[in-house]
C-alpha cells in the first residue's frame, strides 16, 4: 500500500482508508488509529493533566496472533507441537500477555519481572520459556520447580543446572563448573536446553546483532571446541532435550537469520546421530522478524519467513522436530501509538519546533540512535481530526532536558501549532512499554482499543491497560521512604 511517509499517513485507498469507506464495513488499522485518536480526545482519555497516553489497537494485536500462528500450521507437518511464545521484553504489559495468550500465544520471559508478569498474565508453565543471559541460582531454581523451559546461555548455567536437577557428568563438565546448592526438591518437568550463537553474522542495528562472532549470548558455536563440546553436553545429560538460537531482531534479513536455524538444525541432527536416538525433540528458533516502519504495510509477514524456512531448513518443519518461536516486536510494534499533546509550538533558526510531551521516556531508542529507529509521526488537530496543509519541516521535541530529546528532526508534516496532537506510530514495541525514567517524567497510561464505527462514544471503546504513573509513585520508587538515608554521621 502506497503511504506518505513523512506525515505517517496511507494513502487512502484499501480498507485502510477510512473508516468504514462509507460501507459499513471493517476498518483497518488506519483508519482505526484515527478513530481511537479522535475518540481519546473526546473521552477525555489525553488531556491537560494526560498530555502524553499510549494506545493499543486490540482487533491487530489479535490479527497478528493469528496471522503467526496459521504461518507456521501452513509449513509445519500435520501433529507438529508449536509453542509461540511471546518475548514479554517486547510489551511487558500483563494485559498484553493475557490477550496473546487468549489467542494460545505462551510467554519468553527473561527475567524475575518478565515471568511473574506472565504469571499474572495466567500463561501456564508449560507455555512459558525462560532465556535470560545472566540466570541466577534463585531463578533457575524456581524456573524448574514450576515446570517451565529453560534454555541455558553457558556452560557454567549447564553445571548450575546439573547441580539443581541432581544429575549431570558432575564438577568439571564445563568451565567454571561446579558443585551448586542442593538440588530441587521433587521431580524437574522442565524442558531443558541449551541456547547457540550459530554466529552467522550480524544485520544493520549492531545492538540487535545476537549471533556476531563475539555477541554476549549462547554459545559460540564456530569457537574451536566449542562444537564437539556441545554435542558431548548432550551425550552426558539425556535430559536436554531442546536446542535454542535468537539469531538477532530488526535489522537483520530474514535469509540470515534462517541461516541460523539450519546451522541449529544440523547440530541437532549431528547430535541424535551421535546419541543413536532422537534425544533432541525440539527446536527454539528465537523471534526477530523485522518490523516495516515506513509505511501501515505488515511487511515481512509470518507467512513469507515460515516459507523461508521450509525452503532452506526443510527437516525442521517435517514432523520430527516441536518447535518453539519467540516473536515480539512483529507481534506489537503496529498496533501501538504514542498519542501526544503539543504544549508549544515555537521557533528556533528558521526551524519550527512542536514541544511534545513524548521524548526519550517513550521513545529511548528512537531518540537515541534516531538513524535506526526513525518513526513515523501524524499530526492531529486538537480535536483529533487528521491535520491536512502543506508539510512543513519542523522538530518534533519531547519534554526531557536535552537536545537531542526528538521524535522526529526536521520532519515534513502539516505545520502544528500549540494544542494540536502528535502520533508517534508503530510504538507497540519497545517503546512506552519499555519507559525510560530520565527527568522522573512518569510512564504514561497505556489503553487498549476497540474500534465498532456507528457504536457510542465515537465508534471506539478504550480499556485501562496500564494507569499512568502518579507523581507520588515517582516519588516512592525514587526512595522516598528512605529519605534520610544518608544523613550519616561521618
Ligand atoms: C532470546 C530472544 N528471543 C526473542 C526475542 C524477541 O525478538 P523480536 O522482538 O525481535 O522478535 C529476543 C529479543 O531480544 C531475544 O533476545
Amino acid at each position: 500500500m502506497a503511504s506518505d511517509q513523512h506525515n505517517g499517513r496511507t494513502t487512502p485507498h484499501g480498507t485502510d482508508g477510512s473508516a468504514d469507506g462509507g460501507t459499513g464495513a471493517v476498518p483497518g488499522a488506519a483508519a482505526r488509529r484515527d478513530l481511537a485518536v479522535r475518540a481519546a480526545v473526546a473521552q477525555g482519555l489525553i488531556s491537560e493533566a494526560e498530555p502524553v497516553i499510549a494506545l493499543l489497537d486490540v482487533a491487530g494485536i489479535r490479527a497478528s496472533a493469528a496471522a503467526l500462528r496459521t504461518a507456521f500450521d501452513e509449513v509445519t507437518a500435520p501433529g507438529t507441537a508449536v509453542l509461540h511464545a511471546f518475548a514479554v521484553k517486547a510489551a511487558p504489559l500483563v494485559a498484553v500477555v493475557r490477550l496473546l495468550g487468549e489467542q494460545g500465544i505462551g510467554a519468553e520471559v527473561a527475567s524475575p519481572g518478565e515471568l511473574a508478569l506472565a504469571r499474572a498474565a495466567g500463561v501456564r508453565p508449560e507455555h512459558t520459556v525462560l532465556d535470560s543471559p545472566a540466570k541466577t541460582t534463585a531463578e533457575l531454581r524456581e524456573a524448574l520447580a514450576l515446570g517451565i523451559a529453560v534454555n541455558a546461555d553457558n556452560p557454567q548455567e549447564l553445571a548450575r543446572i546439573d547441580a539443581l536437577i541432581g544429575s549431570g557428568p558432575g564438577p568439571g563438565s564445563g568451565p567454571g563448573s561446579g558443585p551448586g546448592p542442593g538440588p530441587v526438591s521433587g521431580p524437574v518437568s522442565s524442558p531443558l536446553g541449551l541456547r547457540i550463537n550459530a554466529q552467522v553474522g550480524g544485520g544493520s542495528i549492531g545492538a540487535l546483532s545476537t549471533a556476531t562472532a563475539t555477541s554476549k549470548f549462547g554459545i559460540a558455536l564456530r569457537d574451536e571446541g566449542a562444537r564437539a563440546w556441545v554435542v558431548q553436553a548432550y551425550l552426558d545429560r539425556p535430559w536436554l532435550t531442546r536446542l535454542h538460537t535468537h539469531s538477532g531482531s530488526q535489522g537483520v534479513p530474514l535469509e540470515r537469520m534462517a541461516e541460523g536455524v539450519r546451522t541449529v538444525y544440523e547440530l541437532a541432527e549431528e547430535i541424535n546421530a551421535a546419541a543413536g536416538r532422537r534425544q533432541i525433540d525440539t527446536l527454539d528458533i528465537g523471534g526477530g522478524l523485522p518490523v516495516n516502519f515506513t509505511s501501515d504495510e505488515e511487511t515481512p509477514t509470518y507467512a513469507a519467513y515460515a516459507r523461508l524456512l521450509r525452503e532452506t531448513v526443510p527437516g525442521l518443519l517435517d514432523g520430527r522436530y516441536g518447535l518453539v518461536t519467540e516473536f515480539g516486536r512483529s507481534l506489537l510494534a503496529k498496533h501501538g501509538t504514542v498519542l501526544t499533546r503539543v504544549e508549544y509550538a515555537k521557533s528556533a533558526g528558521g526551524r519550527p519546533i512542536a514541544v511534545t510531551h513524548a521524548g526519550a521516556q517513550v521513545a529511548t531508542r528512537t531518540v537515541y540512535d534516531p538513524a535506526s529507529w526513525p518513526l513515523r509521526i501524524a499530526a492531529y488537530d486538537a480535536g483529533g481530526r487528521p491535520k491536512t496543509g502543506p508539510a512543513v519541516a519542523q522538530d518534533i521535541a519531547g519534554p526531557a532536558c536535552f537536545a537531542g530529546d526528538l521524535l522526529a528532526e526536521n520532519r515534513p508534516v502539516p505545520l502544528l501549532e500549540q494544542g494540536d496532537l502528535v502520533a508517534a506510530l508503530d510504538t507497540g514495541a519497545y517503546y512506552f512499554s519499555n519507559h525510560y525514567a530520565y527527568n522522573s517524567l512518569a510512564r504514561p497510561g497505556v489503553f487498549g482499543f476497540v474500534a465498532a464505527p456507528g457504536a457510542a462514544g465515537g465508534g471506539v471503546r478504550f480499556a485501562t491497560v496500564r494507569a499512568a504513573q502518579t507523581v507520588a509513585e515517582i516519588v516512592g520508587e525514587s526512595g522516598g521512604g528512605h529519605a534520610d538515608a544518608l544523613l550519616l554521621d561521618d
